[in-house]
C-alpha cells in the first residue's frame, strides 16, 4: 500500500476512481484498515460521540484528536490520515486556526486537517493551505453547528440553501481545499457539486454520485447503537459479537469452566511435594 500524494486525489477523480474513507480512533482499527484498499482514514470529532460517550462533537478538543490520531498514524503508516479540527479550534481567528492545524499535524503525524464550514470559512482554509497544511472542507450537515441548523437533518433541500452549498463548495475549492466532505444533502445536489468541482467530493448521506464516500467505523460495524442514521449501512454487527463474547465469558467464569487446563500453567508434582504449607 502506498500513501496517496495530495495532488493525486484530483487525478483519482479525473480517472473516475472512487475514494474510500472511514474513521479510526485507535491502533488496532488502523492496523486493519491499513490492510485494505481504503485510501483515507479520518480521525474525526465523531470521536466524541462514538468513543468518548458525549452527546455531540462540541466538547472534543485538539488534545483529544491528537491523542487518538497518534496511534492511528502508527497503525496505518501508508494510508492518508485526516485530523478533524474541533469546534472552536479554528473559529476565533485565522491565526488560531493556523496554529491549531499546525499542532494537529505536528503532534500526531496526520497528513491533513478537515474543518466544517462554507463560504465564511474559505479565507481560513486559504490561510491554512498557505501555511503548508492540506485542508479538506466539510459542508452540508455540519455536526459542530447542528444546533443552529435545526438538528441532525438533511441540508440544502430548497433552492436557496442548495445554491449556498454550491457556492460554498466552489469557494472552498478556490481557497485550495484538496477535497470536500458533503454530509447529508440530497443526492442530486451532491451530483451537481461533484460535476462542478475539480477536487473530489467525499459523501456521507449524499448519494452515489460523490467522488468518494466516508462512513464512521463504529456506525458501519454496529458498534454504536444510540441511533443509526438512514445513510449508515451496517456491514457487520461487531457490537453483537462482543456482547455474546462477554456474556459467554461471564457465564464460564461463574461456572468454573474457564480457565480450563489449556489456559492454565502446570507445576511438577515433585516441586509441589517440596513445599511446606
Ligand atoms: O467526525 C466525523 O466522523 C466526520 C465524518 C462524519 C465526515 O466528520
Ligand atoms: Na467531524
Amino acid at each position: 500500500k502506498k500513501k496517496i500524494p495530495i495532488p493525486d486525489f484530483k487525478e483519482l477523480k479525473r480517472q473516475g476512481k472512487k475514494i474510500r474513507m472511514v474513521t479510526a480512533y485507535d491502533y488496532p482499527t488502523a492496523v486493519i484498515i491499513e490492510k485494505t484498499d481504503i485510501e483515507m482514514i479520518l480521525v474525526g470529532d465523531s470521536l466524541g460521540m462514538v468513543v468518548l460517550g458525549y452527546d455531540g462533537t462540541v466538547p472534543v478538543t485538539v488534545e483529544d484528536i491528537i491523542h487518538h490520531a497518534k496511534p492511528v498514524v502508527k497503525g496505518a503508516p501508508n494510508t492518508h490520515i485526516v485530523a478533524d479540527m474541533p469546534f472552536m479550534s479554528y473559529q476565533v481567528s485565522i491565526e488560531d486556526a493556523i496554529r491549531n492545524a499546525g499542532r494537529l499535524i505536528k503532534e500526531s503525524g496526520a497528513d491533513s486537517v478537515k474543518l466544517e464550514g462554507g463560504l465564511d470559512y474559505a479565507p481560513t482554509v486559504k490561510a491554512i493551505v498557505k501555511a503548508g497544511i492540506p485542508v479538506m472542507g466539510h459542508i452540508g450537515l455540519t455536526p459542530q453547528t447542528a444546533g443552529s441548523l435545526g438538528g441532525f437533518k438533511v441540508q440544502g433541500k430548497d433552492a436557496k440553501a442548495a445554491q449556498d452549498l454550491i457556492d460554498s463548495a466552489i469557494a472552498l475549492e478556490d481557497a485550495g481545499a484538496f477535497a470536500i466532505v458533503l454530509e447529508c444533502i440530497p443526492a442530486p445536489l451532491a451530483k451537481i457539486i461533484s460535476q462542478k468541482l475539480i477536487i473530489p467530493t467525499i459523501g456521507i448521506g449524499a448519494g452515489v454520485y460523490c467522488d468518494g464516500q466516508v462512513l464512521v467505523t463504529q456506525d458501519m460495524l454496529g458498534l454504536f447503537d444510540r441511533f443509526v442514521p438512514k445513510f449508515v449501512k451496517q456491514y457487520a454487527q461487531i457490537g453483537q459479537l462482543e456482547l455474546e463474547a462477554f456474556n459467554k465469558y461471564a457465564e464460564e467464569v461463574a461456572l468454573g469452566v474457564f480457565p480450563d487446563d489449556a489456559h492454565s500453567f502446570s507445576m511438577k508434582e515433585e516441586v509441589i511435594k517440596q513445599l511446606e504449607y
